[in-house]
């Protein structure tokens, strides 16, 4: 899978009772990317961003949107609805170690509350996991806060080998990604 193939990735998915598209995210994403965000409750946007934040800018949505598919990978969950699309999750990784070659990145995700339990975390994963892959890295890294057992489990479930390393305020895991 070379750049192009990352920046075109599209693959459709089963939910519980909907299907969903995993595609990489796109500049023309900004306004569904806002309406995702607004869709968040305090609780989630906490655990995503260690804090509370408040509505994005237009520079931190180019940002999110306008990603290289190099260093910055983003991938969305996407389902139709009202004859139009919503973002119901994303997940995006940062290489911290590389590009030359690739080795480590770090990664988020965010789903959309009435989105959640229904597996969309566990098929990101499985998607960013495959594209991270292909790219040689080796490794994910990520900073849960120790209360988010959610996230927690999600890497879990993935059955890789896991590091955890906790400190006061978060929980960093390393996921080791060569089985
Ligand atoms: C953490 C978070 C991303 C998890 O998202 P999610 O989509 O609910 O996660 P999943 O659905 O994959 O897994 C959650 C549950 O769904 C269940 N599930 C239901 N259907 C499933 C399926 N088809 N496949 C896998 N799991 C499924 C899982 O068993 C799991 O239950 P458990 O937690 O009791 O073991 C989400 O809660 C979130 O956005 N939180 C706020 C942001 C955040 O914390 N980000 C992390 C910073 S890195």
């Amino acid at each position: 899978m070379n750049r192009d193939d990352i920046a075109n990735y599209f693959v459709v998915e089963k939910l519980r009772d909907r299907t969903a598209t995993i595609r990489a995210i796109k500049p023309e994403d900004k306004g569904l990317l806002l309406e995702a965000f607004k869709g968040l409750e305090t609780g989630s946007i906490y655990m995503r961003f260690f804090g509370p934040r408040k509505e994005p800018t237009e520079r931190e949505l180019a940002n999110a949107t306008e990603v290289d598919f190099i260093r910055h990978v983003a991938l969305v969950v996407c389902v139709r609805e009202n004859a139009g699309e919503r973002i119901i999750g994303a997940g995006r990784y940062f290489v911290i170690e590389g590009p030359n070659p690739p080795s480590a990145a770090e990664i988020a995700f965010a789903v959309e509350e009435d989105y959640q339990g229904q597996g969309v975390a566990s098929i990101l994963f499985r998607h960013l996991l495959r594209v991270g892959r292909e790219q040689g890295l080796s490794r994910f890294e990520a900073d849960v806060l120790p209360g988010n057992r959610k996230m927690l489990r999600v890497f879990e479930r993935a059955g890789l080998p896991v590091e955890t390393k906790a400190s006061s305020d978060s929980i960093h895991m390393t996921i080791f990604l060569n089985k």
